[in-house]
């Protein structure tokens, strides 16, 4: 199985906003939120395909602001998605990996040496990708999702060995 990874196009964005409604509609509004997300300028959508047809995606973003860790901005991976019958195979870790390697690229130039992201705390298997990758959990945050949900916030140095 080949899996291509690509940067996302505005053809794309019906298919993101439709995968996160899926995956996230429990924690709140997904479709509309990553619409906004995808839009922004400085907001990154990789998508994973397989013969052409669109199987996941991350989306990241160097963000700075209340409830992140530090002065320096953090590059955030806002969300991760593969479509169910694609899971398992490596496409998540895949697209988790490109986005830290796009994040670390461009470290020195957003000042930033940092990776974070948030996971709901029922999350078992997105908390066992993110913990292989390096990623620990912040204490200090407290955050929920705008259903209610509790995440966890965790964390990583952005360029780790
Ligand atoms: C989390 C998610 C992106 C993982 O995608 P995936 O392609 O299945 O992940 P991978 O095949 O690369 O698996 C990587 C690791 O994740 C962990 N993992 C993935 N699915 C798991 C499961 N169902 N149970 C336990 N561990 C799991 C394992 O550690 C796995 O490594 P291994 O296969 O060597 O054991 C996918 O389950 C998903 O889209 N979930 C819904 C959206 C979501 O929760 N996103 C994360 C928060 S933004």
């Amino acid at each position: 199985m080949a899996v291509e990874l690509r940067p996302a196009g505005r053809s794309d964005r019906d298919y993101v906003c439709m995968a996160a409604a899926e995956a996230f509609a429990r924690l709140g509004h997904y479709e509309g939120i990553l619409g906004g997300w995808f839009d922004h300028a400085g907001v990154t959508t990789v998508l994973a395909c397989v013969e052409g047809s669109r199987v996941g995606f991350v989306m990241w973003a160097f963000v700075q602001g209340p409830g992140l860790a530090g002065a320096s901005p953090v590059a955030d991976v806002v969300a991760l998605v593969v479509d169910p019958a694609w899971r398992r195979r490596g496409i998540g870790r895949a697209l988790l990996r490109c986005a830290l390697r796009q994040a670390g690229a461009l470290a020195p130039v957003a000042f930033s040496h940092r990776a974070e992201l948030s996971v709901a705390d029922d999350n078992l298997a997105a908390a066992a990708l993110f913990r292989s990758e390096g990623f620990e959990p912040r204490p200090d945050a407290d955050t929920r999702y705008p259903g209610g949900q509790r995440c966890l916030r965790l964390g990583r140095p952005l360029n780790a060995p």
